[in-house]
């Protein structure tokens, strides 16, 4: 069984307004929505875990019955961090079998996730017990001490890691009964978890894609709903491919063109 758990328990304190960023529309519809809607269409998903932030568990409910998502079980409030929630999110599955159940966790405000990625991360979940997506680096990512460089890591090897991020059941269980023992438990992810406390378990890393973004910052909502405007109608697949056959379109303005 593939439960796909959106985790959609924070506030958007960067992006800045009184409102979840998850809850801002893009292309007349919430975030949220957007998002649950690829695992309602994603064929190898069964079951849709909605982890809310606690003041706005009803907003996600009424989403979710007004669109008529049948594939989501239920909406449960989240934790005070991203990892709070995953273990919440966990307890709500603990009735689950360990060994014959896949998880995928994904951030509710990457709403341009593709299905070829959801597809990707279960094929790989048959041979691996840990999955994450990430995509290259553009930019030269520095490592810093205060405002002073302390390293350049060569870019070829980085990545930026995105999500879903996909486990065993068994494996991410395992992982975070670990990390609560250490009183030093840090994360920002779930890989993260796995890979510091249960070291022997690889993570295969699937192929992101650069329009999987994560509504972040103000400046976030343009280009996200810029996006959405330039695709179809219905749930959104972008690809890279996409995005070159448009430029080779007439809406970009090529110098020395006519
Ligand atoms: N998240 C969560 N529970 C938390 C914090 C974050 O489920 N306690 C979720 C967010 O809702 C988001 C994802 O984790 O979908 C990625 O986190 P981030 O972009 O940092 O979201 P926020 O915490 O809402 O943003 P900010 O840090 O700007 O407040």
């Amino acid at each position: 069984r593939n439960v796909a758990v959106v985790l959609a328990g924070g506030s958007g304190q960067r992006i800045g307004l009184a409102t979840p960023k998850q809850l801002l529309k893009i292309a007349g519809k919430t975030i949220l929505e957007h998002t649950l809607t690829i695992f309602e269409h994603a064929p190898g998903v069964d079951e849709v875990l909605v982890m809310m932030n606690p003041g706005f568990v009803g907003d996600a409910e009424a989403i979710v019955k007004k669109a008529g998502l049948s594939k989501v079980t239920r909406v449960l409030p989240g934790g005070t961090s991203r990892n709070a929630t995953t273990q919440l999110a966990l307890d709500a599955l603990g009735h689950l079998p360990a060994e014959t159940t896949n998880v995928l966790f994904h951030d509710a405000v990457r709403p341009m996730l593709s299905q070829r990625v959801v597809a990707d991360c279960l094929t790989a979940l048959e041979t691996y017990g840990a999955v994450d997506v990430a995509i290259p680096s553009s930019d030269t990512i520095i490592e810093v001490d205060e405002d002073v460089i302390t390293d350049v890591p060569t870019r070829s090897r980085l990545r930026r890691g995105q999500t879903p991020q996909a486990f065993r059941l068994a494996t991410i269980r395992d992982a975070y009964a670990k990390a609560w023992n250490d009183p030093d438990f840090q994360a920002t992810d779930d890989c993260t978890v796995v890979l510091r406390y249960s070291p022997d378990v690889p993570i295969h890393v699937v192929a992101g894609e650069e329009q999987n973004m994560k509504v972040t910052q103000p400046v976030d909502i343009f280009i996200a709903d810029k996006l959405f405007q330039l695709s179809s109608a219905g749930t959104p697949e972008f690809t890279d491919e996409d995005y070159t056959a448009r430029l080779s379109g007439a809406t970009v303005v090529v110098f020395g063109g006519s």
